[in-house]
């Protein structure tokens, strides 16, 4: 019995130092220890085995578990303490070595906005059929949005402009591109055939089809002998080119705007369908242009004499444009900053 637990002493001994010397971590150490010392581990398990034992023997192999227990203990304890620094070791390592360059985040693509593409679109179409592109102050006088337009003080269809008014008098954020008009009558005269995009504001309800701040585009053409005719083929080949549908036809309503006469609506055919569908609400024309001949009292107003010269006008709303041409349900998404949408362009 004594031989046999002398034995067994020994060999876990050697267990413990060749198990020891493998143990990497804090972990497999922790386990270790509950192997040899914890409560149902191998010193435990002498202990028991020792209360059978004589009082002799007990007084031989009691100091000799005792030791190995000691023994045990001590390694532990060493063991345990350079892990702990190692690991700090490692920890403070990482720290100092800690490259800075290593992690590149990867560049977000970069697409130019839909605005962009849009309004480079329209001026090519427009640019290569002779027209010069142009624009005006965003920041208008009553004159050029409504007086130089056939628009006076008292007239009614100054209410149709929802305006936001400066506090400086007479001032205004234009409600239309049409205020191009008069600027270029007056600074370059006739011929002149040009088309302005831009934005525009209106102090309005936003909805899924209205916004405060909208992008139009004004065309614009004078010259001797300017018709209906020139009107309504300019319109219908920029319609065409524009959804890219040759056989695209258009449609023309009357419309009032006070400064053409007569005043059109154009309308366009469906470019989806033969039949009716949702974009043209089962119709097979959605409505795209207000237009007409510029009113006499327009070019007098810019200095120019309606007896020699006429011309044809026409205005559009480009988010109109854009949002049935790629089915875009929602107008504010157009100066909204959802990266989602915005890098569908
Ligand atoms: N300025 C008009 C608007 O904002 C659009 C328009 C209609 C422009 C007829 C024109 C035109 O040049 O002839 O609703």
């Amino acid at each position: 019995m004594v031989n046999d637990i002398t034995n067994q002493i020994n060999a876990l001994k050697n267990q413990f130092k060749t198990t020891l010397k493998a143990v990497v971590t804090e972990h497999a150490l922790e386990n270790l220890r509950i192997e040899f010392l914890g409560r149902k581990g191998h010193i435990a398990a002498l202990m028991k085995q020792l209360k059978t034992l004589t009082l002799e023997e007990k007084q031989a192999i009691g100091p000799l578990i005792n030791e190995l227990k000691q023994d045990i203990e001590k390694e532990y304890d060493l063991k345990k303490q350079m892990l702990l620094e190692k690991n700090m070791q490692q920890a403070a390592l990482k720290q100092q070595n800690f490259d800075v360059t290593a992690y590149k985040p990867k560049p977000l693509q970069s697409s130019l906005h839909i605005y962009t593409h849009l309004i480079e679109r329209l001026e090519n179409i427009f640019i290569a059929m002779g027209y010069e592109i142009t624009d005006g102050p965003e920041v208008e006088t009553d004159y050029y949005n409504f007086e130089a337009l056939n628009i006076p003080a008292d007239h009614p269809a100054r209410e149709l402009h929802d305006t936001f008014w400066l506090h400086i008098p007479n001032m205004l954020l234009r409600t239309h591109t049409s205020t191009v008009q008069a600027h270029a009558m007056e600074a370059n005269g006739p011929p002149l055939a040009l088309f302005a995009p831009g934005r525009c504001y209106r102090n309005e309800a936003t909805d899924a089809s209205h916004d405060f701040m909208f992008m139009q585009a004004e065309g614009l053409v004078i010259d001797k002998d300017i018709s209906m005719a020139h009107l309504l083929a300019t319109a219908q080949n920029f319609l065409q080119e524009f959804f890219e549908k040759k056989d695209l036809n258009i449609r023309v309503r009357p419309g009032y705007f006070p400064f053409v006469e007569p005043g059109v609506e154009i309308d366009a055919s469906c470019p989806f369908c033969t039949t009716g569908c949702s974009v043209c609400k089962k119709t097979g024309w959605i409505e795209l242009l207000g237009a007409g001949l510029v009113h006499p009292n327009v070019l007098q107003c810019s200095g120019i004499d309606p007896e020699h010269y006429s011309g044809f006008a026409f205005g559009c709303g480009l988010e109109r444009l854009a949002m049935i041409k790629h089915g875009i349900y929602d107008i504010r998404l157009f100066r909204s900053s959802k990266i989602n949408v915005l890098k569908q362009f």
